[in-house]
């Protein structure tokens, strides 16, 4: 009986989440504030790293609210330190904030911004997950379960 209770919550949840940003809902939008940024978190994974003491890692923060929002720092239990990076014109540079626009996104991936995972405390294996903490100017703090694929995985074909 506690277990259909349960799951009928979840499932809830998931509908509002896939709900989410239509503007149709009643009770789920009335504690939201639209001039605050809503984030989720898309697409993160890690390369299986090829250093012993350093790996990348890519994600998309996704904002469907109407406030901006900044990723401010990222830490990680298999890292002593998380760096952010850009890159611009093929030269990389440590950054200490990036915006995310109102309704926009931040992307992290391969080739451009990214995040680098100093002083490693494991070596992150295929098929393993990272945990990570977003924090943010604005908004709470996000815990992102980041898969670790191949070292040589390509989002866009999945290998
Ligand atoms: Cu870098």
């Amino acid at each position: 009986m506690r277990r259909a209770v349960l799951t009928a919550a979840a499932l809830a949840g998931a509908l509002a989440l896939t709900g989410c940003g239509s503007g149709a809902g009643t009770g789920a939008d009335a504690g939201r504030d639209a001039s605050k940024a809503e984030l989720s978190v898309s697409s993160a994974y890690m390369p299986q790293p090829v250093s012993p003491d350093m790996a990348a890692g890519f994600l998309t923060l996704t904002n469907r609210g109407g406030g901006k929002d900044a990723l401010t720092s990222v830490s990680s239990d298999v890292a002593g330190k998380v760096t952010m990076h850009s890159t611009v014109g093929g030269a990389m540079r440590e950054k200490t904030s990036f915006a995310i626009p109102a309704h926009g996104r931040l992307v992290f991936k391969s080739g451009a911004n990214h995040l680098m995972f100093e002083e490693l405390k494991r070596s992150p294996k295929q098929g393993q997950h990272v945990t990570l903490k977003l924090t943010f100017a604005e908004s709470g703090p996000l815990t992102v379960e980041m898969p670790v694929k191949s070292a040589t995985y390509n989002p866009s074909t999945g290998h």
